[in-house]
């Protein structure tokens, strides 16, 4: 079974986010069926850091949106990303000098951390993007 089960709930509504989101997804859920056949440590390292450079370039992508569309949650979704990237690495480096089970500590906190995201923070952006620009903004314009 897998780790993290994708469901509609999980569509943002922008494709090139909701595909970075499924691929992620997709990475953890490998990283996991790995882990439980006994993928070798240096197997699983490969896979910590494929997951987290692809999760690096995917936050660089939305941060590149909402700067671009200049979105007024920037900062704090911003510095959901940062915290992640933190928490994760942190998590690595105890990882890799003890036992192989904080393995499936680092998945499992990948997992309630990407669903959350996604749920709450991704959703808003998504809202944001999708949104049609209002035309009361261009009321009293001159032609
Ligand atoms: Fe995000």
């Amino acid at each position: 079974m897998p780790l993290f089960i994708w469901e509609d709930r999980y569509t943002v509504g922008v494709t090139e986010i909701d595909e970075h989101h499924r691929h992620l997804v997709s990475l953890l859920n490998k990283a996991y069926q790995d882990f439980l056949h006994h993928a070798s440590p240096s197997e699983l390292n490969m896979l910590f850091h494929e997951l987290i450079d692809y999760a690096t370039y995917h936050f660089s992508f939305e941060e590149e949106k909402m700067q671009a569309r200049q979105y007024p949650e920037t900062t704090a979704h911003k510095g959901e990303h940062d915290e992640f990237v933190r928490r994760v690495v942190e998590m690595h480096t105890r990882y890799q000098h003890r036992e192989k089970i904080l393995f499936l500590e680092i998945l499992c906190f990948l997992q309630n951390w990407l669903s959350h995201h996604i749920l709450e923070v991704d959703a808003d952006l998504g809202r944001f993007l999708t949104a049609v620009p209002s035309k009361t903004a261009d009321r009293g314009k001159c032609i």
